[in-house]
């Protein structure tokens, strides 16, 4: 059951504690790169579906202790990953207007960091749960201002099912919301052919982008046309275009990249296998499109009521690889609260 801070949890829970759960999303027209890097302002929209598979679960409790334990799959974070959530948590402290430490337990079903959106569940699993720990109520548009401080995905996995990220100009403006998409039932299979650790995070990685390659601009003029064809295409409910727009934005994201000094490069050769599977797969009549995000998994969207033949048809390819079958899902939501009075 979802409770809001107004409803008592009826689950054990203390005073100045929460748990929120949030799902993966992955773009159909990707974030590459911010003009802002303190308030995690992008240089462009973007537009994804969260998926209804892999959640983060994150508690956050107020303690008495010196200072902030981050633990993640039950370990301490440590070093970057740890005073990435420690800065974010100043952030909520700041919005709250408190000052109390705080004991932060996430659980990530998705890999972390291997390009599987873990980044977006995680913050925007804290968000919720930190912001609802210290007492406060914020509206879904707060939500996902805060949410992009954290990790700019996280922005969009706030909301059900498809939502835009507008790029904004200020932190005001920034924010992601619902996309309604009537009569387009989406469907998505991620493979997980190397659960590791990217070498080069997200946040690396575009910034490298944005700072070297010379084909940056060209990203950034045209990536807003993608965006606008992409949500009429929505609208149209027209399937074939909504893919075929994303699998394209996917590969100039990565012509970007591969423009960097040095270049980075995510995929691998199996990442190219799959790439090639997409394509035969809808030769023979199965309509799917491939997309890929800071890492070798390739993601295969779908219509809705194709998602199990299409993991069927993938495994009997490449029997040894990891599939997750995923829909439209819901945004990020409490299971549990008991907001601490200041
Ligand atoms: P991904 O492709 O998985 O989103 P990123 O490079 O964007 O990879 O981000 C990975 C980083 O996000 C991790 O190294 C960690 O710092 C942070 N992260 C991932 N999951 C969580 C979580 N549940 N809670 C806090 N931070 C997280
Ligand atoms: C390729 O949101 O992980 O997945 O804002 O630095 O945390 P930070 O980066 P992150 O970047 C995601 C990049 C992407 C495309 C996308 O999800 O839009
Ligand atoms: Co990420």
């Amino acid at each position: 059951m979802t409770l809001t801070p107004q409803q008592p949890a009826t689950t054990a829970s203390e005073e100045g504690s929460a748990t929120a759960l949030a799902n993966p999303n992955i773009a159909l027209v990707k974030y590459w790169g911010k003009r802002d890097e303190a308030l995690i302002l992008p240089w462009t929209g973007s537009l994804s579906l969260t998926l209804d598979a892999a959640p983060t679960t994150t508690t956050v409790r107020l303690t008495d202790a010196p200072d902030d334990v981050v633990l993640l799959g039950g370990r301490p974070l440590e070093g970057t990953a740890r005073s990435r959530v420690t800065r974010f948590i100043d952030l909520v402290r700041a919005l709250a207007g408190r000052d109390e430490r705080v004991t932060v337990d996430s659980h990530n079903e998705i890999p972390t960091g291997a390009g599987l959106a873990s980044s977006a569940s995680g913050f925007a699993a804290l968000a919720l749960a930190a912001s609802t720990a210290f007492g406060l109520d914020l509206d879904r548009r707060a939500l996902s201002r805060l949410a992009r401080r954290g990790s700019g995905s996280a922005s969009r996995s706030i909301f059900d099912g498809i939502a835009v990220w507008h790029a904004g100009h200020d932190d005001e403006s920034s924010f992601a919301e619902a996309v309604p998409a009537p009569g387009l039932e989406l469907g998505m299979v991620l493979t997980v052919l190397d659960a590791r650790a990217k070498s080069v995070s997200s946040r690396d990685g575009m910034r490298r982008t944005v700072d070297t390659s010379p084909y940056y601009p060209a990203w950034v003029e045209r990536t807003p046309v993608e965006l606008e064809e992409m949500l009429a295409a929505i609208t149209r409910a027209d399937f074939t275009a909504v893919g075929t727009i994303a699998e394209r934005n996917a590969m100039r994201m990565h012509a970007t990249m591969l423009g960097a000094e040095p270049p980075v490069r995510y995929w691998g050769p199996a990442s190219v296998e799959l790439l090639d599977l997409v394509a035969n797969l809808r030769g023979d009549g199965l309509e799917c499109y491939a997309t890929m995000d800071a890492g070798p998994n390739v993601k295969i969207l779908c219509r809705a009521d194709a998602v199990d033949e299409l993991a069927t048809r993938i495994l009997e390819a490449q029997p040894d690889i990891g599939v997750i079958p995923a829909r439209a899902g819901r945004g990020a939501r409490l299971i549990t609260s008991e907001p601490g009075g200041s």
